[in-house]
């Protein structure tokens, strides 16, 4: 990335503190380096139930707050904002503060807490469709911790200095992780956070959307055109166009007229589909949702009490107010008719909430949500914003699987908030269809892992304006191999399949689709890591050496779990080099490429992101299917790509287990580790460990060995 941006936004926003700098004097222990710092007495006995944690964590003793290095000094500015400051040492690196449009380093940037509606966002943007308030800060040896600022308000999170939160509407706490690696913060974060759910495996492939495959004929036209041409792929979108006048939970008649049978039909060639429902409910009485809503009295009320109404999509809306858990059940169980229809995953898509024809894009901010007392009680949209999203995710996820029992959910939501990857992915909204947006989105990607969302892409060729070949091309290489990773284009545009660009872009995304194919065994074992550990699955190329400062702002690669790393060219002349890590012990990491020998074509070809093995590691990969399913699940054969360190070995990880259902969670799934080991001329492998209670299958193993 440049860091053009920088300078202009140093001179923007600047909200001054005042000098009456008090220090915390609170501070308590509520995990392994984990200390959470109250301004006061006060502050303290008034906190606020944080919605971004997975529990209450209750306070393990209490530290001497002055004596902390890392104490938060607090105080309200001559804006009336609450102020959270941190001191940072010089060579610190900071990263996270959520979706953000620019480089992968923050220092020097200021951003908003406040999801926003951003169509057409640029460079540099303040604020985007999810909220987190959160930084990691990796000091100049390597060390690292993570500030988080436990607020759901508009909170504004200063790097120019220091590390600086200024809150409005209460004094919130700040919880300091402190730990010896900036992996391990991550993990502190999702101690207090949680962890992703392991998804169904099908939702690990790619996904192909667009504004909107209609009718009914195109969006089989477009799956066929997949199976015909060899395209791998698992998942087909449907978006508004499918509802009847944009009302959610309804079908076109004309369009849609059997959504079960378009859905069967997709199954029967391997394909599952995710269908969108918008949180605006259109105001029209006889519409059932709108009727059993006002009869179950659901929906957010403004400041004198009336029924809130705004326009999205389908002209005037309601909307439900999902801070509140009657309301919540009301939304979950609309979903027991919807998902009927053999409906296999939900797109909450509109939920900042987006309104329409308003200033502010979103409603007044003096709504009122009558939440649960658990989440604060009654207050206004201010307060509960940035977290309506998120509610809503929580009770399509809840509805979903009260509708599917034993089935493994999958929701995508474009808002969200600090720890709402526990009930869906996001991707990074409307984003546009040119060099800027596809160098960005290798950055954005990894920030929002670095901000506890692991599960996360962009839309792969952009969403707005329609953009050429050679930048579909080059964006789908290393998109596919972005943990949530699918293509999706916005109304008006051309087509965008992989095959709408001619033949040479065409065998681009093939090769680029069966590399993530290839790879599915070794991405699938990194979703079983972080759903168990809270490790990002793509993560910034300096994890690989966290004290080489070269590393520190390298954002045109990324790594994907540790073992391999994603170097893209990310300008139109693919000119721009690159920072590699260091070797290790005189080891370089490898360069390696899949040639045609396991059912998939040989992957060089220009336009895809260079690939290296890390010295000391095995990745295993199996041979391309066109599907989870196609090939069961790729058990039958693998491919351990083995690349050993100085000392002559290498070890590496396979997670295996049925790919859906809720099994995995008694133990059936076999966790397996291989270890290989230079003997001679020759090199040895064995399985050195192996746990979880799935049979061992038959298979062939061939390994290639990188040097
Ligand atoms: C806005 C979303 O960001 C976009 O992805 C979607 O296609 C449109 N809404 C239409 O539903």
């Amino acid at each position: 990335m440049n860091h053009l941006i920088r300078s202009v936004l140093c001179t923007t926003c600047v909200i001054c503190v005042t000098p009456s700098i008090a220090h915390a004097q609170l501070g308590e222990i509520i995990g392994k380096g984990i200390v959470r710092f109250d301004a006061s007495d006060e502050a303290r006995v008034n906190r606020r139930p944080s919605i971004a944690m997975v529990r209450e964590f209750e306070s393990i003793g209490d530290i001497d707050a002055s004596a902390h290095p890392l104490v938060p000094s607090f105080s309200k500015n001559d804006e009336g904002r609450y102020v959270a400051s941190i001191d940072i040492e010089a060579g610190t690196s900071l990263y996270g503060t959520g979706q953000v449009a620019g480089p992968l380093l923050r220092n020097g940037f200021v951003t908003e807490t406040w999801n926003y509606d951003a169509f057409g966002y640029g460079l540099g943007a303040e604020n985007l469709y999810t909220s987190q308030p959160w930084v990691l800060a990796v000091r100049p040896d390597g060390t690292a911790f993570g500030v988080l600022a436990d607020t759901t308000e508009r909170c504004q999170i200063d790097l120019r200095e220091g590390i600086t939160f200024r809150g409005v509407g209460y004094q919130f706490p700040v919880i300091v992780i402190d730990r010896e690696s900036p992996q391990a913060v991550m993990e502190g974060l999702a101690e207090l956070t949680g962890t992703i759910a392991m998804p169904p495996r099908w939702a690990v492939g790619y996904h192909q959307c667009r504004y909107s495959y209609n009718p009914d004929s195109r969006v089989k036209e477009v799956a066929d055109t997949f199976r015909e041409k060899q395209l791998p792929a698992d998942v087909i979108w449907m978006d508004i166009d499918y509802m009847d006048g944009y009302r959610v939970f309804t079908f076109d008649d004309e369009q849609f007229p059997d959504p079960k049978e378009l859905n069967r039909y997709l199954d029967s060639i391997g394909f599952s589909n995710v269908w969108m429902i918008d949180p605006g409910v259109k105001k029209e009485d006889g519409y059932f949702v709108y009727d059993s809503g006002t009869e179950h009295d659901v929906w957010v009320k403004d400041a004198s009490g009336k029924t809130y109404t705004g326009e999205v999509w389908p002209g005037v809306c309601v909307f439900p107010d999902y801070l509140n858990e009657d309301v919540r059940e009301w939304w979950s169980d609309l979903y027991e008719e919807f998902m009927a229809y053999e409906i296999d995953g939900v797109w909450n898509d509109m939920n900042e909430p987006a309104v329409f024809n308003v200033e502010t894009k979103t409603m007044p901010e003096d709504n009122v949500h009558e939440a649960d007392p658990e989440l604060g009680g009654t207050d206004d949209h201010a307060r509960y914003h940035n977290v309506y999203g998120m509610q809503m995710i929580r009770a399509t996820r809840e509805g979903v699987m009260d509708a599917n029992p034993g089935k493994r959910p999958f929701v995508l939501s474009r808002a969200n908030y600090l720890g709402g990857h526990r009930y869906g992915a996001t991707w990074t909204g409307d984003n546009s269809a040119n060099w800027e947006h596809l160098d960005m989105s290798i950055p954005m990607t990894v920030n929002l892992a670095l901000s506890g969302q692991p599960f996360a892409g962009p839309d792969i060729g952009g969403f707005a304006y329609n953009g050429d070949g050679e930048l579909f091309a080059r964006w789908m290489g290393f998109g596919s191999l972005f943990p949530f990773s699918r293509g999706h284009t916005a109304k008006g545009n051309i087509d965008k399949e992989p095959w709408a660009f001619g033949p040479e872009v065409e065998a681009t995304c093939r090769r680029a689709l069966e590399r993530r194919y290839r790879l599915m065994p070794y991405i699938y074992t990194l979703f079983y890591e972080s759903s168990v550990h809270g490790t990002p699955i793509s993560m910034p190329t300096f994890f690989a050496d966290p004290s080489d400062p070269a590393l520190r702002s390298e954002d045109d690669s990324f790594l994907l779990g540790d073992s391999l790393l994603v170097v893209a060219k990310v300008t139109p002349e693919a000119d721009r080099v690159a920072v590699l890590p260091k070797a290790i012990d005189g080891v370089e990491w490898a360069k390696f490429d899949f040639p045609s020998f396991d059912g998939g074509r040989d992957s060089k070809d220009p336009d895809q992101p260079d690939l290296y093995i890390k010295p000391g590691s095995i990745i295993v990969t199996a041979p391309v299917t066109q599907y989870f399913g196609d090939r069961p699940d790729q058990r039958d054969e693998i491919t351990l790509i083995v690349h050993l360190d100085a000392n002559g070995e290498a070890t590496g990880t396979l997670y295996e287990d049925a790919g859906e259902g809720m099994e995995y969670m008694m133990g059936e799934y076999l966790l397996t580790t291989f270890k290989a080991s230079r003997e001679g001329d020759d090199v040895s492998v064995e399985v050195i460990d192996q746990e979880g209670n799935m049979e061992a299958p038959q298979r062939t193993v061939k390994v290639r060995v990188i040097e």
